[in-house]
């Protein structure tokens, strides 16, 4: 009888470790194939990001975490796996940690969310998959869970549902801020998103190390600046509606950063008159307590498009420094230049302006890293892969095709990588962008 036991024991052994073998050989590296094994446990080994008041902080082992990252916000929407696994694997490559893209798609064609509270399984597997992938490449992502703008549905989708469930709303999209029933809507959404237990991982999101953080709104905006305070109420509200379900992830809210009118003696920080009368205000909207993180975008191109290459540095540099300065001193919380964005425009001296003004924002955060500061990182707005013309925008581009930007992120990465370089973990980074650097 015992016998028996043993040889059962060892053949299950036998049997698991052929599986892992097979798997693993033919997960290799464009990972495409979708091979499920919805089994947590196998998932690779990976720690939660947390925060010690300025700072990022890696749960393992309170290592500090200073981000070079990046944005690719149609993971989700492009429907190719292939795509998603190549810009994963080169963000790696490129020495990259962490990657914001869209957990979002609210009505339309191939929706996630098909209307309120009805989801499409097969869009929901695809962003499984996004997850999958990234933990596979040890990258993590930052998930934003609506749009401010119409692309992929966004808040005036939310109100459209409302007015088509026969509610009294106007068609002003603020009330998407206010309105009861539309707020009950958007947290549908996020307990949905934040429970579902992954196809590919068997890993629920809330469990999920992978995930680096939940996004509020991808640039909260309002017609009206009277919605101010219903704006600040719904951060609020939301931020701590995601604690109730997760309390392993970090929350931001999405702002690009531009303070509001009571904010006098920083109002000739902002880019232009116009920006202190959209209802955000970066340092209140920051301070709530359920935010993590503050997140400011930076696009002086479009923000301020007929000046001089001279005066957007200036502009870009107190920018970076006053939102730096403000997370240090009044929050007291890490700040992420979660988008970061440039023209593509070439200048006479082999140079491009995007190059330049890139380098500006890498160095400050560099600079912030060094002194274990609140400038906690950069993601640039926005990369692809080869063949993806109907995804691109003024920012966009196939970083190993423009070779100077191609090297200053590289360079960024290992610059952070070596402040806080581990010897537990750099037999893993050794085959990185980074030892061909030395
Ligand atoms: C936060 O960081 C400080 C300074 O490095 C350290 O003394 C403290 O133990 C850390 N706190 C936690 C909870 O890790
Ligand atoms: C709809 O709301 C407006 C203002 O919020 C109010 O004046 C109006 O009476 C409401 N209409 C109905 C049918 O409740
Ligand atoms: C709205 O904007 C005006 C003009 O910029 C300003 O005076 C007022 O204080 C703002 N109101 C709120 C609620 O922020
Ligand atoms: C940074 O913040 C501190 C405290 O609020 C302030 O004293 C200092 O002048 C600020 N520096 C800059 C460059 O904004
Ligand atoms: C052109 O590049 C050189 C070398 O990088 C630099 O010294 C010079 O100032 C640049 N000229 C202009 C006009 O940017």
């Amino acid at each position: 009888m015992e016998r028996r036991v043993y040889t059962l024991c060892g053949l299950l052994l036998l049997i698991t470790v052929g599986y892992l073998n097979w798997y693993s050989s033919s997960s290799g590296s464009n990972g495409g194939g979708g091979i499920k094994i919805p089994i947590p446990w196998l998932q690779p080994r990976m720690g939660f990001v947390g925060r010690n008041s300025t700072r990022f902080v890696d749960l393992d082992d309170g290592s500090p975490v200073y981000i070079n990252g990046w944005n690719s916000y149609w993971l989700l929407s492009s429907g190719s796996k292939d795509w998603v696994s190549e810009m994963l694997r080169r963000g790696r490559e490129m020495g990259m940690t962490v990657c914001r893209t869209w957990a979002f798609s609210d009505g339309g064609p191939d929706a996630l969310q098909i209307s309120p509270g009805r989801f499409d399984e097969h869009v929901f597997e695809a962003l499984d998959f996004v997850i999958y992938e990234a933990r596979r490449n040890h990258i993590r992502l930052i998930l934003c869970l609506v749009n401010n703008l119409n692309a992929f549905g966004g808040k005036a989708q939310y109100v459209r549902w409302a007015q088509a469930a026969g509610e009294n709303v106007t068609t002003s999209s603020d009330s998407f801020f206010s309105n009861p029933t539309i707020k009950g809507y958007y947290k549908n959404y996020i307990k949905a998103i934040l429970t579902r237990r992954n196809s590919y991982s068997g890993v629920r999101y809330f469990d999920e190390p992978a995930i680096f953080a939940w996004e509020l709104i991808n640039e909260p905006r309002c017609v009206s600046n009277s919605s101010a305070p219903h704006l600040q109420a719904w951060i609020t509200e939301m931020a701590s509606y995601i604690k109730t379900w997760d309390k392993n992830h970090l929350v931001t809210v999405g702002l690009e950063g531009f303070y509001g009118p009571q904010r006098t003696e920083r109002l000739n920080i902002n880019p232009g008159e116009w920006a202190a009368s959209l209802c955000s205000d970066f340092t209140q909207n920051s301070a709530v307590e359920h935010i993590d993180f503050a997140s400011v975008h930076a696009y002086p191109d479009s923000w301020i498009p007929r000046a001089s290459l001279e005066e957007k540095i200036r502009y870009l540099s107190s920018w970076v420094d006053s939102h730096v300065n403000d997370s240090e001193h009044v929050l007291r919380k890490p700040v992420l230049f979660s988008e970061v964005g440039f023209h593509r425009i070439v200048k006479k001296n082999e140079t491009y302006d995007r190059d330049i003004l890139l380098k500006i924002v890498y160095d400050k955060v560099y600079e912030s890293a060094k002194k274990e500061q609140a400038g906690a990182g950069a993601l640039i707005w926005q990369l692809m892969v080869e063949g993806m013309q109907t995804y691109h925008d003024d920012f966009s581009l196939v970083a190993r095709q423009h070779s100077p930007t191609y090297k200053l992120i590289i360079q960024q990465s290992c610059r952070l990588q070596k402040l806080f370089r581990k010897e537990a973990k750099t037999s893993i980074k050794a085959e990185g962008p980074c030892s061909k650097l030395h």
